[in-house]
């Protein structure tokens, strides 16, 4: 397939984000033989920074996180897409250095990988010089503001310069492949569609754990914290993609409006639910794989006293006709023992009278594994063969793993497919304006209550699963994480 010739500029391309995803996904995409030969790639920062300084920087980058060998002539191709352009953001007039590196026929795509306070200021230069038409793109990174109501400024705002059609807010778990998955599992094979609904579920949990720290981000996590980092968006994202009706098409516009309707149904969390409904923590010291890691606290270069949270489980409940009575239960957090991030839906009893008394443990389960070892795994009963009748039932699993039926080369790194939706233009995988609104209203009503109550957050030791109150908000309702 012949993909368009586009010039993507990168905002902040000296950043973590740029050289850690951007720049070894569009690398790869060369290697694929995706960009188009004139397609360039031009950096732009406040760096003085040459042309050969820049090529330089990038191959570092490349040797640090591209977790292969850098090809020789791939990176020869590579190298000549790749150009500077020194630009202070703040000045709008600067701009024009960057419209005289551009070629205004081709599609634009303009990455904003740079905090969201400047991001109408870039909408603002970029418009000035018309770098906003119909051709041109942007791409906006999450969180976008920290509320509704700097979420709603920022977006209003951006909004004056680009249409909603030109604007690709990125998540980068829509860009992963056992999330895009989900959709086709859910509705391609009849006997889970048929019971994925309250007559056939009885509770999800959502798990994205992680074992690093805050990785050197201090001040972006401090200022954001677990609740904005993940949950507003890729927890949100993940739970409308898992509940949302089916679609009228598979198209940005049915599967959006799909989506926005759950996140519109969401419960708001009231203020004397906030103990039963939600944990946070922060980590304290503690091992991670037999080796000793700081505390949050002495990570933290100057704030020792900060009380943001690195971790977040809470009970979530939809209020529409298909999920009425199923309770969602989210929890992500960092320095937790190991990284995983799974999805298990846990069916609920056998409506058969004669086994009427099993036991809730069980139950079937649906457990999605979205990384590492991306995979699925069916738990059913099984009778354990014997002669005597004795009928004793067993708890056993079918497997599929990626890495036993597909190549793992195959499965595409999120930003490698993301990037490649945006040259298309295609905005399915993207999040559309209603849902950063929707999602950001019903986290503000849980932080607004926080904020109220600073002794809610407990501290949790590193290398465990998070604060003693996380466990107790599933176990009091009769479950158990699994
Ligand atoms: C990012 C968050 O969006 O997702 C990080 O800002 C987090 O804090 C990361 O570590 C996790 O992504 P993944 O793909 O490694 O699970």
């Amino acid at each position: 397939m012949n993909y368009e010739n586009c010039d993507f500029v990168i905002f902040g391309a000296k950043g973590d984000l740029s050289q850690r995803k951007l720049i070894p996904a569009l690398y790869k995409l060369d290697k694929k033989k995706i960009l188009h030969k004139e397609t360039k790639i031009i950096g732009v920062g406040r760096a003085e920074w040459s042309q050969e300084k820049f090529s330089k920087i990038i191959k570092q980058s490349l040797k640090k996180f591209l977790k292969e060998n850098i090809k020789k002539t791939i990176w020869k191709i590579f190298k000549k897409r790749l150009s500077f352009c020194n630009l202070d953001v703040n000045d709008t007039k600067n701009f024009l250095k960057l419209k005289k590196k551009l070629n205004n026929n081709k599609i634009i795509i303009n990455y904003f990988a740079i905090p969201s306070d400047s991001y109408t200021k870039i909408c603002r230069g970029l418009f000035k010089f018309s770098l906003n038409l119909k051709n041109s793109r942007i791409v906006l990174e999450k969180p976008i503001g920290n509320s509704l109501k700097t979420s709603r400024k920022i977006n209003k705002k951006i909004g004056k310069y680009f249409k909603e059609s030109q604007i690709f807010r990125i998540d980068h778990y829509l860009g992963k492949d056992t999330i895009i998955n989900l959709l086709y599992f859910r509705f391609a094979n009849s006997i889970f569609y048929k019971y994925w609904n309250n007559k056939g579920i009885d509770h999800v949990q959502i798990t994205i754990a992680e074992n690093i720290g805050i990785e050197g981000r201090s001040k972006y996590f401090d200022n954001t914290g677990q609740m904005k980092d993940m949950v507003q968006n890729h927890m949100l994202q993940i739970l409308s993609i898992i509940t949302m009706n089916e679609p009228k098409k598979i198209d940005s516009n049915s599967i959006r409006q799909e989506k926005i309707k759950i996140l519109k149904s969401l419960k708001y969390i009231k203020e004397n639910e906030i103990n039963k409904k939600t944990s946070i923590g922060q980590y304290s010291n503690g091992k991670i794989n037999n080796i000793k890691v700081k505390s949050y606290k002495k990570e933290i270069v100057d704030k020792p006293n900060s009380n943001t949270e690195t971790f977040v489980a809470i009970r979530a409940d939809i209020n529409n006709k298909t999920w009425n009575g199923v309770p969602f239960y989210l929890r992500t957090g960092k320095r937790l023992p190991k990284k995983c991030s799974k999805i298990v839906i846990v069916f609920k009893n056998t409506t058969a009278k004669i086994f009427k008394n099993l036991s809730k443990s069980m139950n079937n389960k649906l457990i999605i594994y979205l990384e590492p070892n991306e995979g699925i795994c069916l738990k059913f009963i099984n009778k354990v063969p014997d002669l005597n009748k004795k009928c004793i039932l067993k708890k056993l699993k079918m497997n599929f793993t990626y890495s036993e039926n597909f190549e793992k080369k195959t499965i595409p790194d999120p930003y490698e497919k993301l990037l490649l939706e945006c040259i298309i233009g295609d905005q399915s995988l993207f999040v559309h304006i209603d849902e950063v609104e929707q999602s950001w209203k019903w986290i503000d009503n849980i932080t607004k209550i926080w904020k109220k109550n600073s002794k809610i957050s407990e501290l949790y030791e590193s290398g465990t699963w998070g604060p003693s109150k996380s466990k107790k908000i599933i176990e009091r309702d009769g479950r158990k994480w699994i």
